[in-house]
């Protein structure tokens, strides 16, 4: 078994948490390596639908260890809250479970900040999810962030707070004018947290690096999608994470030379929430059709996703940046009984045709897409387990998003359940690029 990443080859929605949940049980340690509670990863199981933000998918299976890289803002309270619900649930956290010294914080002053600057830029706003993702990320980036091993050191905890809430305050109070915070509050909320979360606080770079060079496999759990992806994304339309395969190395320290295969999972259809180009977005009956029958809500923050038609631009330009060495396809069902289907394979901006995803924002938000009709099929794909039960009409679509995204498909989802899934290789049986010594 090799270690494998694991990332949204759109805009994040892609149903990450069902696919990382299925190999997850192969898997000695699952990661997270970005992003933050902004996340919501979906898994339904036999006993129940669980929604994780900030802890790794694998949770669920006894014998995983779940460690949440340096490269995620965690919110102590956010998580505290997750693993109190998840707790009666059967779910226990003890050696099986770890957070990076290095993970960065996120304070009540990011939220805060997060949710006044999304106010004040009116019709320019991104639609974030009022995490404190942005603002934490931009502290990490300044050098002033405060991270999870200083919740083991409460006198230095307290001075970095003091310093930052200098600065915060200023900014609340003269440019946003909202509330302030104060210090002594704030202390003491987080020495709680530290009090409940400090026996998780580790090196999780060791942790992983050991493991590794014992031949354990680990999956790296992206979050939100490559076009989220501060650097290849639809900036400013984006998250302020590496959400991009290259993220799994920065946000765990473990090496590229220790990876051995990326998996991209894209829907069947294009979803997006929040703010930015979306080429292929339907405003009509069609999108809604997909948005009802694909339940297209955020799990975190329950807003209705943006639906469209496939787009094979988006997908070849994840293939790339990400190097994918293959795709999982899902919510295939939810195009059951559409009589044609419309894929598109490129963006017409005047007389320019792209192949490729323009990095200009203002080109990418008047391009015209280009499309191929595909026959759709009225038999029901819900619940296939195997290639073969596919209508004819599917098999086509699907070995055209092969051909399109110049990557093999190894995975199929058909429904919500694990079980509604066609696994036609398992990512994780590839073999390790590093030779042994
Ligand atoms: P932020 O990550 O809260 O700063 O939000 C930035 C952008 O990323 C917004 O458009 C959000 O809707 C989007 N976003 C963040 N997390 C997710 C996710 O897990 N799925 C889909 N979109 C997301």
């Amino acid at each position: 078994m090799g270690n494998l990443v694991i990332i949204g080859a759109q805009w994040g929605d892609e149903g990450k948490g069902k696919i990382v949940d299925i190999l997850a049980k192969d898997a000695n340690i699952v990661v997270r390596y970005q992003g933050g509670s902004n996340a919501g990863h979906t898994v339904i199981n036999e006993r129940g639908t669980y929604i994780f933000h900030l802890i790794p998918s694998g949770i669920l299976y006894r014998g995983t260890t779940c460690v949440i890289g340096n490269g995620v803002v965690v919110d102590p309270g956010a998580l505290i809250e997750e693993m109190d619900r998840l707790q009666p649930l059967g779910i226990a956290f003890g050696k099986n479970f770890a957070v990076s010294q290095r993970a960065h914080m996120i304070l009540p002053y990011h939220k805060a900040i997060d949710r006044a600057s999304e106010q004040s830029k009116g019709s320019r706003k991104i639609g974030t999810t009022g995490r404190g993702i942005g603002p934490s990320y931009a502290d990490k980036m300044a050098r002033v962030g405060i991270r999870m091993g200083d919740l083991l050191n409460p006198a230095l905890f307290r001075k970095k707070l003091e310093e930052n809430l200098v600065e915060m305050n200023w900014f609340l109070e003269r440019l946003y004018k909202v509330e302030t915070f104060q210090v002594d509050k704030v202390f003491d909320q987080y020495m709680g947290y530290a009090e409940r979360l400090k026996s998780y606080i580790v090196d999780t770079t060791t942790l992983l690096n050991r493991a590794i060079n014992k031949d354990k496999t680990v999956l790296f759990e992206g979050a939100q999608g490559t076009h989220l992806d501060v650097d290849f994304g639809t900036y400013p339309f984006v998250t302020s994470s590496s959400s991009a395969a290259g993220g799994a190395c920065t946000g765990t320290g473990v090496g590229p030379t220790m990876i051995d295969a990326v998996m991209g999972i894209a829907k069947a259809y294009t979803t997006r929430v929040g703010s930015g180009p979306f080429p292929t977005e339907l405003t009509d009956e069609v999108g809604q059709g997909l948005q009802e029958r694909g339940r297209e809500f955020g799990s975190t923050t329950g807003r209705a996703r943006r639906c469209g038609w496939y787009d094979a631009v988006v997908v070849r330009h994840a293939a790339q940046v990400n190097g994918l060495t293959s795709l999982a396809v899902t919510k295939l069902d939810v195009l059951d009984g559409c009589k044609e289907l419309k894929l598109c394979v490129g963006y017409r901006h005047g007389a320019i045709l792209y192949k490729e995803m323009p990095s200009d924002l203002d080109v990418l938000m008047q391009c015209e897409p280009v499309y191929q009709r595909m026959k759709g099929w009225t038999a029901s794909t819900t619940g296939a387990t195997t290639y073969k039960q596919l209508p004819v009409e599917a098999k086509r679509y699907l070995a055209r998003i092969e051909e399109l995204a110049d990557c093999r498909i190894d995975m199929i989802s058909t429904g919500s359940k694990r079980t509604e899934t066609i696994i036609l290789r398992n990512p994780l049986k590839c073999s390790r690029r590093r030779p042994r010594s």
